[in-house]
């Protein structure tokens, strides 16, 4: 799939992420999602891929983006946000695309309240990063990008 062209990346955030930079910053961190999304741009770059970023309130935005994935998107780095604990949708939708998936959060939910502890994604993802604040996403996409290049070098020796 998207072999000619450069690989895509698809960042998804859930719920009040919009709200980062003035939610709960001794959790969140005091960068705006803005900031996260340039970061995330720069990143990309830097590693010659694209990327999406989308973030959304509504779990049927979300459940839509990741349909709409299929066969365009590489990878998918999502942080479903409160949707984490409650979404078997998403959880669908992430099986339906069959599209590698990072979950990433930056608070570190195994650290907090217990029914932050479940995830109705991590089972299903290729790897999880939580607690490492906005460089969970940026080592995320290292992460993807490293895999797509070593299947790249495994296909074309
Ligand atoms: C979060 C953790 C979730 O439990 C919470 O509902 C969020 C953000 C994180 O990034 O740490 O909204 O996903």
């Amino acid at each position: 799939m998207n072999t000619l062209m450069k690989k895509r990346f698809l960042v998804l955030n859930g719920p009040n992420l919009n709200m980062l930079g003035s939610r709960e910053p001794g959790i969140y961190g005091s960068l705006t999602l803005a900031d996260i999304e340039r970061a995330c741009r720069g990143k990309a770059a830097t590693l010659g891929v694209e990327i999406d970023f989308f973030q959304s309130n509504h779990e049927g935005e979300l459940v839509e983006r990741i349909q709409a994935a299929l066969n365009v998107v590489d990878w998918i780095i999502i942080n479903p946000a409160a949707y984490t604990h409650t979404s078997v949708a998403i959880r669908d939708a992430l099986l339906a695309v069959n599209i590698p998936v990072i979950e990433v959060h930056l608070s570190n939910i195994h650290r907090r309240e217990p029914f932050r502890h479940h995830s109705y994604v991590s089972d299903i993802a290729e790897g999880v990063i939580a607690g490492l604040g906005a460089d969970g996403y940026l080592f995320a996409l290292e992460a993807g990008a490293g895999r797509l290049a070593a299947c790249a070098a495994h296909e074309n020796p």
